[in-house]
């Protein structure tokens, strides 16, 4: 199957799984962490064989992680989808600076922390006229995994956005050393219960603790509850 994204999908199931089809890759990702615990890049496992319907746990109880095994029914899982319809633009705030600028949309935030690494992209933004500076700014805002942070080129307004295929990373936390949301990569089709389509984004993070007060997106709660996954 081609990497047009048009050919994955995942639908979010009424208090119940995520469905997904058109076997995406999907990989065990781990955030690999600095000496000060925040993360500095990624670092992929083996490739997991999906099969054509793939039912991933979003409860946060299965036994079978990442996939289903029908705990939600068991614990009364609510997994009603409280992020609401907003697109990214209405979210998003505007900073402003030399060269390079960035938008910011809070409520998606995943507390990754990628943003912190060698000084924050909000104390970063208004060196950007130093090319040190700016490289390390973008790379901080592509490694988001929540697609909170868009870097923007003054010059022409271009979204410097990281070219990604589609596909899902299980995202592992090392430096909180719990497990983490789906990183949803390459504009994957994100469907709720309701047949609602989300907004296509080039990058996403889906919760699969049961534990955000953003479902489906994760909140980074899954830090406080220290979310274990056991793969
Ligand atoms: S996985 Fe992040 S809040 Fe659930």
């Amino acid at each position: 199957m081609s990497d047009d994204p048009v050919n994955f999908r995942i639908k979010v199931t009424k208090n119940g799984p995520y469905r997904v089809s058109g076997q995406p890759h999907t990989r065990l990702r781990r955030m690999v962490a600095g000496s000060d615990g925040n993360p500095v890049s990624y670092q992929d496992g083996a490739e997991m064989q999906m099969p054509a319907a793939a039912y991933l746990c979003r409860c946060g109880h299965s036994a079978k992680k990442p996939f289903c095994d029908g705990s939600h029914a068991r614990v009364g899982f609510d997994g009603t989808e409280t992020a609401g319809g907003e697109v990214y633009g209405d979210m998003a705030r505007t900073f402003e600076g030399p060269e390079l600028s960035f938008t910011d949309a809070k409520p998606l935030c995943a507390r990754a922390r990628f943003c912190d690494v060698k000084g924050t992209v909000w104390e970063q933004y208004a060196q950007t006229d130093d090319p040190t500076v700016a490289a390390d700014f973008v790379q901080e805002i592509q490694m988001c995994p929540s697609g909170r942070l868009r870097a923007v080129r003054n010059a022409d307004r271009a979204v410097l956005e990281p070219a990604l295929a589609p596909g899902i990373g299980i995202l592992k936390d090392e430096g909180k050393a719990c497990s983490g949301p789906l990183q949803i990569e390459g504009g994957i089709v994100v469907e709720s219960a309701d047949g609602e389509v989300y907004e296509h984004r080039n990058r996403m993070t889906l919760c699969r603790c049961g534990a955000s007060k953003n479902k489906p997106f994760c909140d980074g709660s899954h830090i406080g509850i220290d979310f274990q996954d056991g793969l």
